[in-house]
């Protein structure tokens, strides 16, 4: 069973042909609004995606973004933990999606920066807690450090980029970051291994888009081959990567085979627009996973080379072409 802490947002998104350089103004088409936030995209991801009981810790303002937002959690089947931040606005999001599916998100946190470690229920009755980097850094330190003493695995998804105390990441069993969050957080290393083997968290996870995933548990590397999918918009793939692997882990998934699923599902929430709502069902997702090869030995020597992983291959770790 899982907890996510973190962040709420209403999405306000506009596509356009392409995400506008600084000082410059691009024509968009149509405008939507959908529910969002890392955390409750995560959140909703582990439940619906993940197939995993969620409850999820959030704040949000009194106005009427709230309730789509509550709607969204609920309908994924996440029990929520609500706390009304007095004279807040509900988190907004603003993003660009361009015509090839990348995407700039600029957010206001309104609401989420009311959370206080005054707010997070005890947590024994679930494996792993769930955070992000949108709600205030020492938020997340003091629930990072109430779950280890409380004997629940800590799991940090560090986005959006930012400096993380070692106090902080003293507290992590497992840490996911995309390669920009990866360099914010290492000291510069020639490559990705030697990144991941710089940092003293037990297992880290790191995200490579389209190219897949990269893993180092226990000193040893874990390699996942990105799925083909026709992208239209990339919002939430990450957070449906990360809320996909803490729900394979926590239903004792072992490394290769959380990786396989969070990849899966991470490429089918860009095949549909919006955050929570490209997230797809459990039963999707294990559909996608029967007809989908999950990446040939090649590929797995491929990626391991570009990473720049020099041990040896494990065995049985390309699962090819079924
Ligand atoms: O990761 C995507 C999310 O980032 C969006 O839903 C937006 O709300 C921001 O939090």
């Amino acid at each position: 069973m899982i907890f996510v802490a973190g962040s709420a947002n209403l999405d306000f998104v506009v596509r356009a042909p392409q995400i506008p350089s600084p000082g410059e103004t691009v024509l968009g088409r149509d405008f939507q609004t959908f529910p969002g936030g890392k955390g409750a995209n995560q959140a909703v991801a582990c439940a619906r995606a993940g197939g995993m009981a969620t409850e999820m810790l959030l704040a949000l303002g009194d106005d009427p973004y709230a309730a789509l937002i509550e709607n969204s959690l609920a309908d994924a089947g996440v029990t929520m933990h609500k706390v009304r931040a007095a004279g807040q606005p509900t988190g907004c999001a603003f993003i660009c999606v361009s015509d090839d599916a990348e995407n700039a998100i600029t957010v206001a946190p309104g609401a989420n920066s009311c959370l206080r470690a005054e707010h997070l229920p005890p947590l024994q009755a679930f494996t792993h807690l769930l955070l992000q980097l949108e709600i205030p850094m020492e938020t997340v330190s003091a629930y990072a450090s109430s779950a280890k003493a409380q004997g629940v695995c800590v799991m940090l998804n560090a986005a959006p980029a930012q400096t993380i105390p070692a106090q902080l990441l003293a507290q992590l069993d497992i840490l996911v970051v995309n390669e920009a969050e990866l360099a914010s957080i290492a000291a510069p290393q020639t490559g990705i291994a030697q990144c991941l083997a710089s940092l003293a968290v037990p297992c880290v996870v790191v995200t490579l888009g389209a190219r897949g995933c990269v893993a180092r548990l226990d000193g040893q590397f874990y390699t996942q081959p990105g799925f083909a999918v026709q992208a239209v918009d990339t919002t939430a793939a990450g957070d449906t990567f990360c809320g996909v692997l803490a729900a394979a882990l926590s239903a004792g998934s072992g490394m290769q085979d959380a990786l396989i699923q969070a990849c899966a599902a991470g490429a089918l929430a860009c095949t549909q627009a919006g955050a929570q709502e490209s997230i797809p069902s459990f039963e999707a997702l294990q559909q996608f996973l029967q007809l989908a090869p999950a990446g040939s030995a090649e590929q797995h020597a491929a990626l391991r080379r570009s990473c720049g992983i020099t041990d040896p291959q494990p065995a049985g770790q390309a699962h090819g072409g079924q």
